[in-house]
């Protein structure tokens, strides 16, 4: 037999209702907030991520899925979404518009070769948000308030805001210096990646596996002792909108995530979930002021976040919140295989109509048909026969309440709409 490859997994079955109640829930809330979604490829040239994510990152270094195609290109599986957003923003002149700052949303697989383990996959789904435009701390505050407000309407509790701030760049090189000077002594203990981080770019040093915990990590410099006045600032503003939003956060000074192309805001949201060991990171993301000009757009500035919808999931099964609300309206019983004509037209009326409809695709008799009603959540059935066909008529019952109606076939709709029996939750 063959099985699928190693890090993957298929969305089946109850997974499937519940993959789709979160991605439809998740594009509902960028409803309100006006964002745009946007789609990009799940493969790009491989020097985007060299540029944009960065070569000294994990990610880029020892993760991607790097191909050559038929014609000899470099090609990479999107390791994450952000390069690739912003590629498109460049390339499609985004900039130009008047309707600024560009707001975007998108969902989507990424490709990571990364040790398989619970809550971190080699394929994994990621949904994001990237804002472009000129844009001040609100925004920041505005894309930290999008996950948890996501996380807050699917009922999770025990879940963190942690946040950070890398400095803008004259910051960030002051701290780079400050970490040089610190590391300096203890070169010969660094692992041998962390050796040439040093010389590359010394932030990486921080997020090492290998030597991560040294007993001389603990005291190595913290980005939040090195902002200058701006920065402090900006990080200032983003707490100050976050607090008159009611959003709950903790400054951390060790958060400094594993991509380069962050400046000033960085965050991420933690589910207090041991079985998820340290891939409790439900999603993270920043600000990058400098990536859009870096490949070669612009001078414009951006700020994101991802989620992973593995670990959300996880989160969602251990604190068992029930999202799958798998309702039938309307199960139309053919009587009779004569009938069938009229159940066809009749399914396909009320489809047409809005409502959530089933029927009897085997040929079931009646007690068969019974039973499958009692299988799915039905809240009315239809029946179909020669009697109600020669009488213009369509006999309903309430599978709840029992109580039974026939009407003209001609009232139906209005009959359905005045119970109320499409009240799906708009948009979910
Ligand atoms: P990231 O922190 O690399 O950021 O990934 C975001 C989220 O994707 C993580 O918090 C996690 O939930 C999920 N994730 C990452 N890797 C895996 C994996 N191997 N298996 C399962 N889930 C995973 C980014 O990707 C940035 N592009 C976020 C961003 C957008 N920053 C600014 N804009």
């Amino acid at each position: 037999m063959i099985q699928k490859p190693k890090g993957t997994y298929d969305v089946t079955g109850k997974l499937g209702l519940e993959v789709r109640y979160l991605e439809k829930l998740f594009a509902s809330i960028m409803e309100k907030y006006n964002y745009k979604y946007i789609r990009t490829p799940v493969f790009e040239a491989s020097t985007l991520f060299h540029r944009g994510v960065g070569e000294t990152s994990d990610i880029v270094k020892k993760e991607t899925y790097d191909f050559k195609d038929k014609g000899n290109r470099d090609l990479t599986l999107r390791p994450e979404g952000t390069a690739g957003v912003v590629r498109s923003f460049i390339e499609n002149k985004m900039y130009a518009d008047s309707n600024q700052p560009i707001k975007t949303w998108y969902m989507g697989s990424m490709y990571r070769y990364e040790r398989p383990q619970a809550g971190r996959y080699r394929e994994f789904y990621q949904i994001g948000v990237e804002v472009f435009g000129d844009t001040d701390a609100y925004t920041d505050a505005e894309v930290i308030s999008i996950p948890v407000n996501f996380y807050k309407m699917l009922g999770l509790k025990n879940v963190k805001v942690m946040i950070n701030s890398l400095g803008d760049q004259e910051s960030k090189e002051k701290y780079r210096q400050a970490l040089l000077d610190y590391f300096k002594p203890y070169l010969d203990e660094l692992c041998d990646d962390c050796k040439e981080r040093y010389q590359k770019n010394p932030l990486r040093i921080l997020d090492c596996k290998v030597d991560k915990d040294k007993e001389f990590f603990k005291n190595a410099p913290k980005t939040i002792d090195y902002l200058n006045e701006p920065s402090k600032n900006h990080l200032n503003d983003v707490l100050k909108y976050l607090k008159a939003m009611d959003i709950e956060y903790v400054v951390n000074p060790n958060i400094v995530r594993g991509l380069d192309y962050y400046t000033q805001t960085v965050f991420e949201v933690e589910a207090f979930m041991p079985s998820l060991g340290n891939q409790n990171v439900l999603c993270g993301g920043g600000r990058y002021d400098n990536l859009v000009k870096n490949l070669g757009g612009p001078d414009t500035k951006g700020v994101g976040f991802a989620l992973g919808m593995e670990r959300l999931l996880e989160v969602i099964h251990n604190e068992n919140i029930e999202l799958d609300k798998e309702e039938v309206d309307i199960y139309v019983v053919p009587m009779d295989i004569s009938c069938k004509d009229k159940v066809a037209s009749l399914v396909q009326y009320l489809r047409l109509n809005g409502f959530v409809v089933e029927t009897d695709y085997i040929n079931r008799n009646l007690k068969g048909n019974f039973k499958q009603i009692d299988r799915l959540n039905v809240k009315y059935i239809a029946f179909v026969g020669e009697e109600e066909i020669s009488k213009n008529i369509i006999k309903i019952k309430n599978n709840h309440t029992k109580e039974e109606y026939q009407i003209k076939f001609e009232k139906l709709i209005d009959f359905l709409d005045d119970l109320e029996v499409d009240d799906h939750e708009e948009n979910i």
